[in-house]
């Protein structure tokens, strides 16, 4: 029999401009899964962290990763997941990610690392098909690889990793709103005017050499969505009036965090970070609507074992 505990990290997808091939990793929020093989060949999944999640096995978004991994490498055993930690469902820091990365990257070391650091992302990424209805992975690789991730192409996947210059924090707000990823992207057109296009690749290109080349202004000016958000906005009350109050406080850029409703902010600097979180809670408080905030580091460390 073979035990091991996981951590997999939040993360907050699409950072603007890149909708379905960007993403980041947080530090400290995340998931905790314990994963023991025995002999036999089965899957028990028991959930002991407190969050509500569905009983039936197939609607946890841990059964399809472990699947895949059993298909891609031949393998199979008694695979029994204990869920211990987990980020609040529709929370829109990855929740359904940081599940699938745990159990992917769990898997593969229980098995001593038959898969790639890609295939590993191969296998979280049907977890986030069973849970928005994609196959995207801008939640997914920056779960498993930590920092700030690229998906430049899907067919075949080309993941890159791009660097953190210097620290960055991640002003972090969920409101209790009701918007599942499924309904958020089924609302969006199938196709994209070339101006609105043109805009879009010209800040991914922007937030790209931005990154690479430390150049923080650029960063900030490039994370701007013209494909998804002039439709997702409206999920969210006093969008606009909230991005120029957090804004105002020196925050490089904010938007809306994967498909909402949670809304994130970046800084590269904690105070300001904090601010931007003030002027978030204040904004929800004024609506009435309940939320839970935090201030987060980007982390450049993705799904790890721990103790
Ligand atoms: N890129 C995905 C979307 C992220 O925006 O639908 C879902 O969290």
């Amino acid at each position: 029999m073979k035990r091991i505990r996981v951590f997999a990290p939040a993360s907050i997808a699409n950072l603007g401009c890149g909708f379905d091939i960007m993403g980041l990793a947080l530090d400290e929020v995340g998931d905790i899964l314990e994963i023991t093989l025995s002999e036999g060949d089965g899957l028990t999944i028991k959930n002991e962290s407190g969050v509500p999640l569905p009983d039936d096995i197939e609607q946890n978004v841990i059964t399809p990763v472990v699947r895949k991994f059993m298909e891609m490498t031949g393998n199979k055993a008694q695979v029994d997941v204990v869920i211990q930690k987990k980020i609040y469902p529709g929370s829109g820091i990855g929740s359904s990610s940081a599940s699938s990365a745990a159990a992917a990257v769990g898997m593969n070391a229980l098995y001593g690392e038959p898969l790639s650091e890609e295939d590993v992302v191969i296998c979280a990424m049907e977890g986030e098909n069973l849970a928005s209805g994609g196959y995207h992975a801008d939640n997914a690789a920056p779960a498993v690889m930590g920092g700030i991730v690229l998906i430049r192409g899907y067919e075949p996947l080309d993941i890159i990793k791009l660097p953190v210059p210097g620290d960055f924090y991640c002003s972090v707000i969920h409101p209790k709103l009701v918007v599942s990823t499924k309904e958020a992207r089924s609302i969006l057109p199938k196709k994209v005017p070339l101006h609105d296009a043109i805009t879009q690749w010209g800040n991914v290109g922007g937030l790209v050499a931005g990154l690479c080349s430390g150049n923080i202004g650029l960063v900030g000016r490039s994370m701007r969505d013209t494909i998804a958000e002039p439709y997702r906005k409206d999920f969210i009350p006093g969008f606009d009036e909230l991005r120029e109050k957090v804004l105002a406080t020196g925050a490089l850029a904010m938007n809306i965090a994967g498909s909402g409703p949670s809304v994130f902010s970046l800084a590269s600097r904690n105070d300001i970070a904090k601010k931007a979180g003030q002027v978030m809670n204040r904004h929800f408080d004024a609506l009435g609507i309940p939320y839970e905030s935090y201030v987060v580091k980007v982390s450049n460390k993705g799904t790890r074992l721990i103790a």
